[in-house]
């Protein structure tokens, strides 16, 4: 999750997936288009406002050219995600140049960080609302209908969105995504999240569990438990003993051994034993963790504000491994944040040799407005210098996840069938549970989407394994 900035590739299957309280699209009179950039928590709470918007009688369309209302929900993290944001933007304003009624909607992140200033600049957007404050986007629809702009970017410390049931957007009808913490404390020195996303605050374990088992009532088969830092879950009711994020996933992993557990995303610091020893002892909680270093050297680290060192960061995946010797392991890194030497650079190279990550998201650092760094810092690292060393980052990547991928050649996975492979409609594709992509033929055999199955890796490329049922 976490790094997961990609573009939302729902849009072309929207149709499919929308109408919870009506099965026929077409039944609602009035008809919302969303897109969703950014992590999993954003596609999470685009969701949470289907939802609301489907309550207010709006439908989902896949076109954004016969919506009333099109949102984008927007991403911060990096420059290049908010460019993308204005040129979608664009794209819109030709329609709306034709459909004068129709209503721009900015939600998310990038609403949240430029507030009412986005009114100014983009002219044709008419409602600008933050990620805490989407109960209030019935009320400002109104006003933009009656041709005011509107504007709500609070944050709340309390606002979890808890008795919101989300409308599953994208639904494979395997697996989805459940959200249970939203906010953020760390205060990582290059990172927007803070301030676009507000305190940290947990979801009420109660509701949690029943949205699961919503899920699985429905037929789901595996759920990932979402926050920008899940480990630091902690939930307490008058009286009663907390709940910690171990706890919690105990708990979920309860509900049904056929439900897998996953979670994104786990800052180094809070991962403890108790976590590791849950994942252990459960066979459905999923052997993976995604763990960002973002560096490999410590003065780095620092000046990040990451609150580990380089010998901590490899001790806690030692530990990990020791719980767990066949764990998948991931991470997210930075190239050329503000002050790193060449020879900071060969730390977290010789880093990524000793962890050996079975994938990587990679990113050369982009200076934000507003963060500590580019407060405190100078971004003194030539544009040309961060893109070669991200450069050196993803290739030295690549070959550790090919050299892992290969390593499962004659080994054996339980498979949880997802869809049929994008490439091959003989082929079906599922994830064992070390979050590695499994692809293998169909043979004529009965099996369907969410059936779990055992298979035999035969070849590898350094994103997927080929296999044969067993
Ligand atoms: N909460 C998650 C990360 C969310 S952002 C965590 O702490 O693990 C996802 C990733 O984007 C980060 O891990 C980091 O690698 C990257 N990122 C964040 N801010 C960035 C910036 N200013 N420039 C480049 N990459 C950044
Ligand atoms: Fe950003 Fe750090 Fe919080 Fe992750 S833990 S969201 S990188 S401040
Ligand atoms: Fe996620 Fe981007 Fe916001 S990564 S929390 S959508 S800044």
């Amino acid at each position: 999750m976490a790094g997961m900035l990609v573009k939302d590739i729902r849009e072309e299957r929207q149709g499919e997936a929308y109408a919870p309280f009506a099965n026929d699209p077409n039944s609602y009179s009035k008809k919302f288009y969303i897109e969703s950039y950014g992590c999993q928590m954003n596609f999470s709470d685009s969701e949470i406002v289907a939802s609301i918007l489907n309550a207010e009688g709006f439908g989902a369309t896949k076109n954004y050219e016969e919506a009333n209302l099109v949102f984008l929900n927007t991403c911060s993290i990096r420059e290049k995600a908010e460019q993308t944001v204005r040129h979608r933007l664009q794209a819109f304003r030709k329609v709306k140049e034709q459909r004068p009624g129709m209503l721009i909607g900015v939600l998310g992140c990038m609403a949240e960080r430029l507030k009412a200033k986005f009114l100014e600049e983009e002219k044709l957007v008419d409602i600008v609302v933050g990620p805490d404050a989407y109960r209030s986007l019935p009320g400002l629809i109104e006003e933009a209908e009656g041709g005011q702009k509107s504007v709500n970017v609070l944050l709340s410390r309390e606002e979890t969105y808890a008795d919101i049931s989300p409308v599953r957007l994208d639904s494979n009808g395997v697996t989805a995504f459940v959200s249970i913490m939203r906010g953020c404390n760390n205060m990582c020195t290059f990172c927007v999240v803070p301030f676009t996303r507000g305190r940290e605050r947990s979801r009420d374990a109660v509701s949690i569990l029943a949205e699961c088992q919503q899920l699985v009532d429905q037929g789901f088969k595996e759920v990932t438990l979402l926050g920008q830092n899940v480990d630091s879950y902690h939930f307490q009711e008058a009286d009663s003993q907390p709940i910690t994020f171990a706890k919690l996933l105990e708990m979920v992993a309860g509900i049904s051994p056929m439900l897998r557990v996953r979670f994104s995303t786990s800052h180094p610091k809070d991962i403890t034993d108790d976590v590791l020893e849950a994942m252990a002892r459960h066979h459905n909680i999923c052997k993976y963790i995604h763990l960002p270093v973002q560096s490999g050297n410590t003065r780095v680290l620092q000046l990040m504000n990451r609150t580990y060192t380089r010998e901590w960061y490899l001790n806690k995946v030692k530990r990990i491994r020791e719980y767990m010797p066949n764990c998948g392991l991931s991470t997210d890194v930075i190239s050329g944040f503000c002050t790193e030497s060449e020879a900071d650079h060969q730390d977290t190279l010789s880093l990524m040799d000793l962890c050996r990550f079975d994938m990587a998201y990679m990113f050369s650092y982009s200076d934000r407005p507003g963060t500590l760094a580019a407060r405190r810092y100078e971004d003194d690292v030539p544009e040309e210098t961060k893109k070669r060393r991200l450069e050196e980052i993803i290739k030295l990547q690549n070959k550790h996840s090919l050299e892992s991928y290969r390593a499962d050649i004659g080994k054996e996975f339980e498979v949880l069938i997802e869809a049929t492979s994008k490439r091959s409609d003989a082929h079906w594709s599922g994830r064992n549970s070390q979050n590695k992509v499994v692809v293998f033929p169909k043979e004529n055999r009965t099996l369907k989407k969410g059936d779990y199955v055992h298979v035999r890796i035969l070849d590898a490329t350094s994103a997927t394994l080929l296999g044969e049922m067993i």
